[in-house]
């Protein structure tokens, strides 16, 4: 199994639809190739996980580091033979507050997150993603 990480720069024009049709492309595609993993959301950030076999996911994340509607794609770990933590869901979205901008239009806040992580996910994970409500973009 193999697990990527990756936070961007939403675009500025973002909107709640667009949010909504990348989380349903994302559960449509993800569930084909056997992906998994989180969509993060802080109004001006992404922090995405994606877990699954490594070509997949690579070919997945040449996808969308193609998409318009973020940039300025930073990988933050890239790791294979871990076990998939993500195995619920081929992609779920948190909203979260972040200190310099409200969230778009529409777009509701995603309910206490560390309920919401999975028991197996890594510390260093975990800890990525209860921080990222204070990352400034
Ligand atoms: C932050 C972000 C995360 C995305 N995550 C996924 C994803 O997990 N799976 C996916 O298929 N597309 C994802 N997309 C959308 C892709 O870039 C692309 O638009 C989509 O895969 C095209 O799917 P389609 O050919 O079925 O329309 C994401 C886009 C952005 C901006």
């Amino acid at each position: 199994m193999y697990r990527l990480a990756y936070v961007s720069a939403a675009a500025e024009e973002l909107t709640a639809t667009d949010l909504q049709d990348i989380l349903e492309a994302a559960i449509r595609n993800n569930a084909a190739s056997a992906i998994t993993g989180t969509l993060m959301f802080n109004g001006v950030s992404f922090l995405q996980i994606l877990e699954g076999p490594e070509e997949k996911v690579e070919a997945l994340f040449d996808r969308i580091c193609d998409d318009s509607r973020h940039r300025h794609i930073v990988t933050i770990m890239r790791e294979s033979g871990t076990r998939r933590s993500f195995d619920e869901s081929p992609m779920t979205l948190n909203t979260v507050e972040c200190p310099v901008a409200p969230l778009p239009d529409g777009i509701t806040l995603s309910s206490d997150l560390s309920l919401f992580l999975p028991a197996g996910l890594p510390d260093y994970y975990r800890n990525i993603l209860v921080s990222f409500n204070t990352m400034r973009a």
